[in-house]
């Protein structure tokens, strides 16, 4: 049984912290549903870490239908989100909702995540209405970078602030389940945590969101283009990853990659026969 919406909302009732992850393809999307991460979002942020583009605005949504499948294949109990991509919301009520539906119907994910507060309450709502569970995301939207001059903490002025805040609330009004808050300061992200009645999961938000998301590669250290000051490296994959195929490269070199352990035999007899021919 998936993790729900219900559930995810008791957790703030209860004063529980909530984890979330993203996830972009299945081996490593069995391991986090395995450690027990109850929401895994398969974030748009795949642009950057496993396209490699810019930004996260190239992203399509068949990439994101594609990759969001094989999350939802390597995962049993985790709530899996689908991130929609740029401009596959903006149009129109009609477009937010086929493209939502892709979501739930094609790939198999349990919810959605779109980007916008106020400007995208109808939308949100409309869908919500279709019996498709939404998770809203205010603060830094990365997929408007161009329009907010780069990938900035948001909210530092009291009229900045206060929009937050209003998103926030157009977000609950029109019945998301849970918001992201992206790179508010932490005063403020814990603020609009008190304020609002749906779960905040933060990231570059501070502690006093009611959970935390960050990007795997982040989290891992296998994405070394650039350490956001945001996130904490668990580990060093990069490292490990170098280190092994570097062995590798050496040992088929030197003739010593495979060994009999990693090869299969033949009945001697048949060799013989082929050698004569
Ligand atoms: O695309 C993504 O991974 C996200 C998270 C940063 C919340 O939107």
């Amino acid at each position: 049984m998936r993790v729900t919406i219900n559930q995810i909302r008791e957790m703030k009732e209860k004063g529980e912290k909530i984890t979330m992850l993203t996830a972009y393809d299945y081996s490593t999307a069995k391991i986090v549903d395995e450690v027990g991460i109850p929401l895994i979002l398969v974030g748009d942020s795949l642009g950057m870490v496993v396209l490699g583009y810019e930004t996260t605005i190239p992203v399509t949504i068949e990439d994101m239908l594609h990759h969001t499948k094989a999350v939802v294949r390597g995962t049993e109990h985790a709530m899996v989100i689908g991130d929609m991509p740029f401009m596959t919301y903006h149009v129109s009520v009609e477009d937010a909702l086929r493209n939502a539906a892709r979501f739930i119907q094609e790939a198999g994910a349990q919810a959605i995540k779109l980007e916008g507060g106020v400007t995208v309450a109808e939308k949100v709502r409309r869908v919500v209405e279709c019996g498709i569970p939404v998770m809203g995301h205010i603060g830094l939207t990365p997929q408007s970078v161009h329009q907010l001059g780069g990938h900035r903490v948001q909210g530092k002025s009291p009229e900045a602030a206060l929009k937050i805040l209003e998103d926030a609330r157009a977000l609950e009004e029109a019945g998301v389940f849970a918001i992201v808050l992206e790179s508010v300061p932490a005063p403020l992200a814990a603020l609009i945590t008190e304020k609002v009645g749906v779960p905040t999961i933060g990231i570059a938000s501070g502690v006093g969101c009611d959970g935390q998301v960050q990007i795997i590669n982040d989290l891992l250290g296998s994405f070394t283009d650039f350490v956001p000051r945001h996130a904490k490296q668990y580990a060093k994959l990069a490292d490990i990853i170098r280190g092994a195929v570097t062995e590798y490269f050496e040992e088929v070199r030197a003739g010593t990659f495979p060994t009999k352990k990693h090869s299969f035999s033949i009945d001697e007899s048949i060799l013989t026969e082929l050698k004569a021919k």
